[in-house]
């Protein structure tokens, strides 16, 4: 197919996520294996109304596959909710020639590109937030690595919680999801996981299972709880009053969002960022692209933004049944 398209535009817009690099690095080498020019867009929606931009070649996103955060920088515009604000991003698209945005983050950044688009300017969005929470998509950029950093640093805890025979309770970022939470939970054997997606019954979730790890021997205790389900501190006050041990809290916040993106996160980023680029050559846009059963796919925008990302409840039961909070049953000497 002919290529019609001579220069795009890249942004990073949202949280951060490990693996954005390497994004917009697959963004413009594959723009320039296609003769089309990239644009670097910095500090997301907000640069392109600010006409806040970078001129990016091959040589230009050497060496960022590996490094975490964005070197586009990402911001959250409220500038750009406004109709006012859009308008001026399409001056400055105007103005630069710009005839199609690659924009890279979550569901706040694609619903802003659902809006440019309806102005007339053809996006293709690319998921990345730790979050994972995007309906369109299986994954979404970052999850993996934000879920080993977040894994990493438990483990840290669970050995001086072992060895003090104490009550850890850790705070792990999803302000509306919890699938880090749940994840990672499964991942360290939590004792218990809480999420913003089920109703707490905090003696049955939290008490109760804290007691039956204690009568089946354990003397340490691992609460993983989602930030969108409670505060750490709170939920650690309240295991206090409830049981009179002294949980330590911890918040591991950002320190999930940052580091060298892992395999996972640089290949699928990749993929995506050819994919999109590809989209865009080919004439369509306003569209996302995602991962199903590990294949790319590309869906239009409006039904991406309809769509829903449900946690898998099932998991619970695995980590209800895995994590040693009730005595197993011995065999009887009949062996029944
Ligand atoms: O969207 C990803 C996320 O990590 C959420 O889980 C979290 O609540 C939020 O970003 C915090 O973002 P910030 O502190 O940058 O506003």
């Amino acid at each position: 197919m002919e290529n019609k398209i001579k220069r795009i535009g890249v942004l990073t817009s949202g949280g951060d996520s490990p693996g954005m690099n390497a994004a917009v690095r697959a963004v413009v080498r594959t723009a320039i294996a296609h003769g089309v020019q990239c644009i670097g867009i910095r500090r997301g929606w907000q640069g392109l109304i600010n006409s806040d931009f970078v001129q990016l070649d091959a040589a230009s996103v050497g060496h960022i596959i590996s490094r975490g955060g964005t070197m586009l920088y990402t911001a959250r515009s409220k500038e750009f909710m406004t109709e006012e604000g859009r308008l001026k991003a399409v001056s400055t698209c105007k103005m630069l020639g710009l005839d199609g945005i690659v924009a890279i983050g979550g569901d706040g950044t694609f619903r802003g590109a659902l809006q440019l688009s309806r102005l007339g300017i053809p996006v293709v969005g690319i998921p990345a937030t730790i979050d994972n929470d995007i309906g369109c998509t299986n994954y979404t950029i970052g999850f993996d690595t934000a879920c080993n950093t977040a894994i990493d640093c438990i483990d840290k805890l669970r050995d001086t919680m072992q060895s003090h025979e104490r009550c850890s309770v850790v705070e792990v970022m999803g302000r509306n999801a919890g699938f880090l939470a749940l994840y990672v939970g499964i991942a360290v054997g939590a004792t218990a996981v809480l999420v913003p997606e089920r109703d707490l019954d905090f003696q049955k979730d939290v008490v109760e299972r804290i007691r039956n790890a204690r009568l089946a021997g354990s003397t340490h205790f691992m609460i993983v709880v989602a930030e969108g389900a409670g505060s750490a501190v709170e939920i650690g006050k309240k295991i206090h009053e409830a049981i009179g041990i002294e949980p330590r809290v911890t918040v591991l916040g950002h320190i999930q969002r940052g580091g060298a993106p892992n395999a996972r996160d640089r290949e699928t980023a990749t993929r995506m960022g050819y994919f999109a680029v590809k989209a865009l050559v080919e004439g369509r846009g306003n569209s996302i692209i995602g991962t199903h059963e590990g294949e790319m796919v590309e869906i239009p925008i409006e039904d991406a933004l309809e769509m829903k990302r449900h946690l898998q409840m099932d998991r619970y039961e695995v980590l209800e049944t895995v994590s040693i909070t009730a005595p197993h049953p011995q065999p009887s000497p009949e062996g029944n």
